[in-house]
C-alpha cells in the first residue's frame, strides 16, 4: 500500500480540546482548579496546547468543558477591567501577552454533560465542529517539538483517515495507553491495523502508544455514537478509531511530558524553566542547594 498523499493542511482549521475530565491524579487541587489550568511556569497547560494548535494554523478551538470548569474559557476571554487597569498603568507588554493567543484563535465552549470518557467528550463537540476534519489535543500531554506535533500529524492526513501521534513506550507501561500495531509505510509512519485501549503488557500488540494528538475525519462522529463503552466503562476514542479502520500513526519528533501526572508535571516545569534565560541559572543554583 502506498502512503496516503498529504493534503493542504489549511483544510484543518478546528481543534477540539477535551478538558472535562476529573483530574483525579491531581486531587485534592483539582477539586477547585481544573487540571488543564495547572501552571507550567507562568502559563497554564491549556495555553501550551492552544499555542501549538495556533502555530499549526488552527483558527478555532472547541473546548469541551464540564461542571466546575468555567475558569478555562475565562482564561481565553477578554477581561475589560483588567485590560483598563493595565492600560492606565502603561503595562502594555503585559496587555500584549494577554492578547497574544486569543487574537490568533476563536475559542468556543461546549459542555460534556456526563464525564463518560474521551470518546464521549469528542462526540460532544460534533455540532460545533460540523462536517469537516478536525484536530484533537489533550492539554496534559505537553510536547516540546521542533515543529508542532499537531502539524506533523496534519502532514500525514488524507480525507477519511484518522492520524494519531505515536510514541514507543517500555512494555510494562502499555496499560496506561491506547496501543497500535500495523505495517510501516515509511520511516516513522505506520498504517495502523489494530488498536487496543490500555492493554495489559502481555496482551499489547506492540509498544507503540498513542499520545494526546489526533486528526480525525468527520466520519468518526457516527462511529462514536455507535461505539459501546470500553476499557474502564468509558466511551473510548480508540475504539471508534478502530471501527473506522483507516488510521495512520506518526512517530512524532519531540519531547513529551505527561503533565497529567505529578512526576510528569514536575519534570515539565523543570525542563521549561531550564530553557528560559531568566530562570535557568536560578534553577541550577537551587538544585545544587537542595
Ligand atoms: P485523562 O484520562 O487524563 O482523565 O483524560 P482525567 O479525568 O483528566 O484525569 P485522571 O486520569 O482522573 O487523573 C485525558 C483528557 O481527556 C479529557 C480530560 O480533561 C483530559 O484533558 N476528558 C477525559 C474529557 O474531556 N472528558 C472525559 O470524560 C474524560
Amino acid at each position: 500500500m502506498s502512503p496516503p498523499s498529504p493534503v493542504d493542511r489549511s483544510n484543518i482549521r478546528t481543534a477540539v480540546l477535551p478538558v472535562a475530565g476529573f483530574g483525579t491524579r491531581f486531587l485534592p487541587i483539582t477539586k477547585a482548579v481544573p487540571k488543564e489550568l495547572l501552571p507550567l511556569l507562568d502559563r497554564p497547560l491549556v495555553d501550551y496546547a492552544v499555542a501549538e494548535a495556533a502555530a499549526a494554523g488552527i483558527e478555532r478551538v472547541v473546548m469541551v468543558t464540564s461542571h466546575g470548569k468555567d475558569a478555562l474559557p475565562d482564561y481565553f476571554a477578554v477581561n475589560p477591567d483588567l485590560e483598563r487597569h493595565l492600560e492606565e498603568r502603561g503595562k502594555l507588554d503585559l496587555l500584549e501577552r494577554m492578547h497574544a493567543l486569543s487574537d490568533l484563535v476563536d475559542v468556543v465552549t461546549v459542555r460534556q454533560r456526563d464525564t463518560r470518557g474521551l470518546g464521549h467528550a469528542v462526540l460532544s463537540a460534533r455540532a460545533a465542529v460540523g462536517d469537516e476534519a478536525f484536530a484533537v489535543l489533550l492539554a496534559d500531554d505537553v510536547i516540546d517539538a521542533p515543529r508542532p506535533v499537531i502539524a506533523q500529524l496534519m502532514d500525514a492526513f488524507s480525507p477519511g483517515r484518522a492520524v494519531v501521534a505515536l510514541m514507543d513506550v517500555p512494555r510494562p507501561q502499555t496499560a496506561r495507553y491506547g496501543v497500535c500495531a500495523g505495517q510501516w509505510l515509511s520511516p516513522g509512519r505506520l498504517d495502523v491495523q489494530s488498536m487496543v485501549e490500555k492493554p495489559a503488557p502481555a496482551d499489547a500488540p506492540s509498544t507503540l502508544a498513542i499520545v494526546g494528538r489526533y486528526i480525525l475525519p468527520p466520519e468518526i462522529f457516527d462511529l462514536l455514537e455507535q461505539t459501546p463503552p470500553g476499557a474502564g466503562n468509558e466511551y473510548q476514542l480508540t475504539d471508534a478509531m478502530a471501527a473506522l479502520g483507516s488510521v495512520t500513526g506518526v512517530v512524532y519528533q519531540g519531547r513529551r511530558f505527561d503533565a497529567g501526572s505529578l512526576p510528569g508535571w514536575l519534570a515539565a516545569n523543570l525542563y521549561y524553566a531550564r530553557k528560559r534565560p531568566d530562570l535557568a541559572q536560578a534553577l541550577d543554583e537551587l538544585l545544587k542547594d537542595l
